[in-house]
């Protein structure tokens, strides 16, 4: 498998649920940033690229959707489809996010602000350097 699921701490009563993740607790990063995702095409894909250094954490928190992790030998598919369990990202994996319900909301809990520079949007660049990055 790539990337690692993580069960978030839930409470359920009568009420309904509230689950939740602390930095270094539940989540092994300081989280700087949140960002989320909403009235998503759903024929349509969001991410296709990697980040050098980014840690994330993806919870989709409504609905359901499909994660694709690949590095230079392999890859794999997550169906996220539960808001108290998440994916956990650390290493500079390529992903793809599509099959998003009608309902989907996907959230992401980052270790770093927004930085461009931290992105590789290009699948042949990706695979260079994660060459580099196996000969240092
Ligand atoms: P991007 O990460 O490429 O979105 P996706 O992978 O879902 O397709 O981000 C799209 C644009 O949104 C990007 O060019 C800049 C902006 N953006 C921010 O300004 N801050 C953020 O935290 C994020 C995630 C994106």
């Amino acid at each position: 498998m790539l990337g690692r699921l993580i069960k978030l701490r839930t409470l359920i009563d009568s009420r309904g649920g509230l689950a939740f993740a602390e930095s270094h607790h539940d989540v092994p990063f300081e989280i700087k940033r949140v960002y989320y995702i909403f009235n998503l095409d759903q024929e349509r894909k969001r991410g296709e690229h990697a980040h050098k250094k980014l840690k994330q954490l993806m919870i989709c928190v409504k609905g359901s959707c499909k994660v694709l992790l690949r590095d230079a030998d392999s890859s794999f598919e997550h169906h996220l489809k539960e808001p108290t369990v998440g994916l956990l990202v650390e290493e500079p994996l390529w992903r793809e996010m599509y099959g998003f319900s009608e309902d989907c909301v996907f959230l992401v809990l980052a270790n770093e602000y927004y930085d461009e520079s931290d992105y590789i949007r290009d699948y042949e660049e990706y695979v260079n350097f994660m060459k580099i990055d196996e000969n240092l």
